[in-house]
């Protein structure tokens, strides 16, 4: 079997309860093959595996799967699982409807608390509390970009221009104070709005206005599997600048990554 076939992970979001991401591998090609199952025992273990999982809504699978490829066998599976499964499919949402708002100090009170609701989905070193949105406030340039639909809150992508002490914390060892950088704090879409192209619409509401703040670079952390948010940023043309293994003790992989604005 090739090797790419043993790093196949699924993500798999869940619509109905929380914690919102479920980062689960729910069948790992090495598992397989070291119990030397057969090709077509595998293949039906997965389709069982697949229809077992209606309640999730499935959101990505990394490494991106190669659909030329006939031995990737669960890649294709999962596409035909896809096609088969409305479930999976969520309604784009015209974004001509989603209402961008400035967090300023004046609305904090009314729009940090859904921030702070939000953050509960990353564990508690990960979050960003009220503190560090009061620090960003306070800051000379924040670009704090708030998103409704309708009268329901859909998310945000708060960042701003760190201080020498706060890059020390971020361990940017390499780093010192450029009031050209703009580093993104955090982004969020809610649960219930994700996968319907709103991530990528806040992005480029927020590219746009690190832009119009004067920024160069826009730089920040991002949870390399099984996150939209890398995604979208490699997409809009960032490059990765470090890896970081187990980020502040998350055991996860985070790439630090940097997109050039002026050529965005
Ligand atoms: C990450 C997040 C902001 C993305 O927002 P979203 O509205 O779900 O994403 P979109 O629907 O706009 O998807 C945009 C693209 O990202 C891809 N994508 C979304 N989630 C993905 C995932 N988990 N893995 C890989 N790709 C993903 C989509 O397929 C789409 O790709 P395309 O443009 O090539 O078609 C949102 O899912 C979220 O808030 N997640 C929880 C918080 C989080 O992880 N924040 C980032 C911390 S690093």
């Amino acid at each position: 079997m090739p090797s790419h076939l043993e790093e196949t992970k699924i993500f798999l979001l869940t619509i109905k309860k929380r914690p919102i991401i479920v980062n689960q591998t729910i069948a790992s090609i090495e598992e397989y093959k070291k119990k030397n199952i057969s090709k077509e025992s595998l293949v039906k273990q997965l389709r069982t595996c697949l229809a077992q999982i209606s309640e999730f809504k499935l959101l990505g699978v990394y490494p991106p799967i190669d659909q030329s490829n006939p031995y990737n066998l669960l890649g294709n599976l999962i596409l035909g699982f896809e096609r088969e499964s409305s479930h999976v499919e969520q309604a784009k949402i015209d974004t001509r409807e989603v209402r961008i708002e400035n967090l300023t100090k004046r609305n904090s009170g009314k729009y940090v608390p859904y921030i702070l609701e939000s953050e509960e989905i990353f564990s508690e070193d990960l979050r960003t509390n009220a503190e560090k949105i009061g620090e960003m406030l306070k800051s000379s340039k924040p670009v704090l970009k708030v998103a409704f639909f309708g009268q329901e809150f859909v998310g945000y992508a708060l960042g701003f221009c760190p201080s020498e002490e706060y890059i020390r914390g971020l361990w940017l060892e390499h780093k010192s104070y450029n009031p050209n950088l703009i580093y993104l704090e955090t982004v969020v879409i809610v649960d219930k709005f994700q996968g319907r192209g709103l991530g990528k619409f806040l992005f480029g509401v927020f590219i746009e206005g690190a832009k119009q703040a004067g920024y160069k670079i826009l730089e920040g952390h991002f949870r390399k599997e099984g996150s939209g948010s890398y995604h979208i940023f490699k997409k809009f043309g960032a490059t990765d600048l470090k890896v970081y293994i187990d980020w502040f003790g998350s055991k996860e992989e985070y790439v630090y990554c940097r997109l050039d604005l002026t050529r965005v």
